[in-house]
């Protein structure tokens, strides 16, 4: 049979490159698979451990019903022409060491991984995973040399969901029916937002009394730390790799949704010079628009206060740099 020389529809996938095949790593891998979302590359400087989870992954493909591609390497030159970047790479929290503990060891992993892969994908998105979340976005755009645009974090959007779940659990209603907001950086001094989450369009403010929010924001704000804690051994990963999961699916299928990330900020809230926790829309061209939505003068003062520490680690890891 004689085929057409020319594809007469588009039959190229998107394609993602995720490097670190950690915990975060192969489980995002997983799920933008089974979405159907895209190719997906999976690097790590381990030898043999992301083709062995490429090739564990795809031999759940007949079943999982999809047709994702699922390559595990460790050389960038197979990142080639990625449509996103997404960086899990470095080290994970452990018990008693807060996320910034950990700024000289990343950035000096994510310094590395950006340099090698804007070699190979100029026209990338960056969606930034690794911790400090904050600072690692910023050394990403700093690198890259991007659009403030085409580099973001993901942090809201699991501290948002944090915040969901919690308040669904204390009021015994329908997690989706639950919509709920957290600003600022992704650490101790973030900003979960009760007077913006709703349940089906109530607000939480009617529906439960001051303690019971006090307490879900500060479960919120520890979060992360206390599944650290009953791990021993690393981090979150199913709801971070949900988490990236949506903001991967909102810039491949255009949606223009609006998400908490982190976003370059250039006047915002007040703000300059920093990437930082903001509700943003996004779609095929990263992030479209920042949304400033009112803050009472205590929650403004909050987000400044989270926006310093954020601040003051980037100086801390430009100065570890060199
Ligand atoms: N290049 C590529 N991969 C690297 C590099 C590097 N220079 N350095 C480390 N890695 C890989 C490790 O080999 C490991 O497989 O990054 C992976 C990190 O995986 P985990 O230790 O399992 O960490 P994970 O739980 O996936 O978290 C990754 O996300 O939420 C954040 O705080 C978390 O920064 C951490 C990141």
């Amino acid at each position: 049979m004689e085929l057409s020389p020319t594809l007469p529809i588009n039959c190229t996938s998107f394609k993602v490159s995720i490097i670190g095949a950690g915990k975060v790593g192969s489980t995002l891998t997983q799920r933008i698979a089974e979405k159907n979302l895209a190719d997906v590359v999976l690097l790590d400087i381990i030898p043999g451990l992301p083709q062995a989870l490429a090739l564990d992954l795809m031999a759940a493909q007949g079943i999982e019903l999809h047709d994702s591609n699922i390559i595990g390497t460790n050389d960038y030159a197979d990142t080639a022409g990625s449509n996103i970047i997404v960086i899990t790479a470095g080290m994970a929290r452990k018990p008693n060491m807060s996320r910034d503990d950990l700024i000289q060891i990343n950035s000096k992993i994510v310094v590395e991984v950006a340099e090698q892969t804007i070699l190979h994908s100029p026209n990338a998105l960056y969606v930034v995973i690794t911790n400090p979340l904050d600072v690692m976005t910023y050394l990403v755009w700093k690198t890259t040399g991007l659009g403030t645009y085409q580099v973001m974090g993901m942090a809201g959007v699991l501290d948002s969901s944090r915040l969901q779940t919690f308040i669904a659990m204390k009021l015994g209603v329908y997690t989706a029916d639950v919509s709920a907001m957290v600003l600022g950086g992704h650490g101790d001094l973030m900003l979960p937002l009760p007077r913006y989450c709703t349940v089906t369009g109530v607000p939480i403010t009617e529906l439960m009394d001051e303690d019971s929010i006090n307490q879900i924001v500060e479960r919120t704000r520890n979060g992360g730390a206390e599944i650290v804690e009953l791990l021993k051994t690393g981090g979150a990963y199913f709801a971070p790799a949900s988490s990236a999961c949506i903001m991967v699916e909102a810039i491949l299928r255009n949606q223009s949704r609006l998400l908490p990330a982190a976003a370059y900020l250039q006047g915002e809230y007040g703000l300059n010079d920093l990437f930082l926790g903001v509700p943003c829309r996004i779609g095929c061209r990263g992030v479209e628009k920042i949304l400033e939505v009112d803050l009472t003068p205590a929650e403004r003062e909050s987000l400044h206060i989270s926006a310093e520490s954020v601040r003051q680690n980037i100086k801390l890891a430009l100065a570890s740099l060199g």
